[in-house]
């Protein structure tokens, strides 16, 4: 069992997406679809109290994976490993509320229930994918993720350029990616493309591997294997 968790203080910059779509592509190829009663390996579980309704909301049972809303169940998170039958999971989150305020170091991720459950799921967690946008305001949030969350819990992680709309050049991705080798943080190679396509399909609550087989959907969606695939062979502990 293997347990991935998107994580970054800031919003937008696509956890639920990833999570969502990392989810979908390792449910296609893990999936016994010739079993009526083979039920998915794989499940997307969410400590996002508000992050999974535009996804998932319509669609909690007959997405090809399993999905849990578990902001809630402290208990249910802290024992996520023994979810049987399960092979893979992927945890979307929401930017932590940071109630302990920057000058307080003893918990950046502060008190209450909301960073009760991210705590909990940075137990359970083998590995965080650390979304990012190739733009500046960014660099912050990203940072403060990595050296006041993950390094200090020695948690594995691997930041992820998301978003990037390759119409707009090559500079801002160079940037960011100078940014992230300059700080020495693991940086995956795979870059996940900007396509409005993504945009709409949240909308509607479609995950890539439902989208229609044209030219763009099928590039939006090899992003999405690539980074399964990298991520197997990296990630993880
Ligand atoms: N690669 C992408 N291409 C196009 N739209 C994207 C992409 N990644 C995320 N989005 C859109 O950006 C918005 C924020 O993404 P989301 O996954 O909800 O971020 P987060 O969970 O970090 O707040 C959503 O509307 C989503 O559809
Ligand atoms: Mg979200």
């Amino acid at each position: 069992m293997t347990i991935q968790t998107l994580l970054s203080q800031k919003g937008g910059v696509g956890k639920s997406t990833i999570a969502v779509n990392l989810a979908a592509v390792t449910a296609d190829v893990l999936n016994q679809d010739d079993d009526p009663d083979a039920t998915s390996p794989v499940a997307a579980v969410s400590v996002d109290p508000q992050g999974s309704a535009i996804w998932w909301a319509d669609r909690l049972d007959n997405l090809p994976f399993h999905v849990v809303q578990a902001h809630n169940d402290l208990d249910g998170l802290r024992r996520l490993r023994e979810l049987p039958g399960i092979r893979h999971t992927y945890i979307d989150t929401p930017g932590w509320i940071d109630l302990a305020g920057d000058d307080d170091t003893s918990d950046p991720l502060g008190r209450g229930a909301a960073a009760d459950a991210l705590r909990a799921v940075l137990e359970v967690t083998d590995h965080v994918i650390v979304p990012m946008e190739t733009e500046p305001l960014c660099f912050d949030p990203t940072a403060r993720t990595i050296r006041k969350v993950l390094e200090p819990r020695g948690i594995p992680y691997t930041v992820v350029i998301n978003n990037w709309d390759p119409r707009d050049g090559q500079r801002d991705l160079e940037e960011t990616k100078e940014f992230v080798r300059a700080n020495k943080w693991p940086l995956a190679k795979t870059v996940i493309r900007h396509y409005k396509l993504h945009t709409r399909a949240s909308a509607d609550g479609l995950v890539v591997t439902e989208y229609p087989a044209n030219r763009v959907a099928l590039q939006a969606r090899e992003d999405f294997y690539r980074l399964a695939l990298e991520l197997r062979i990296d990630g993880g502990r």
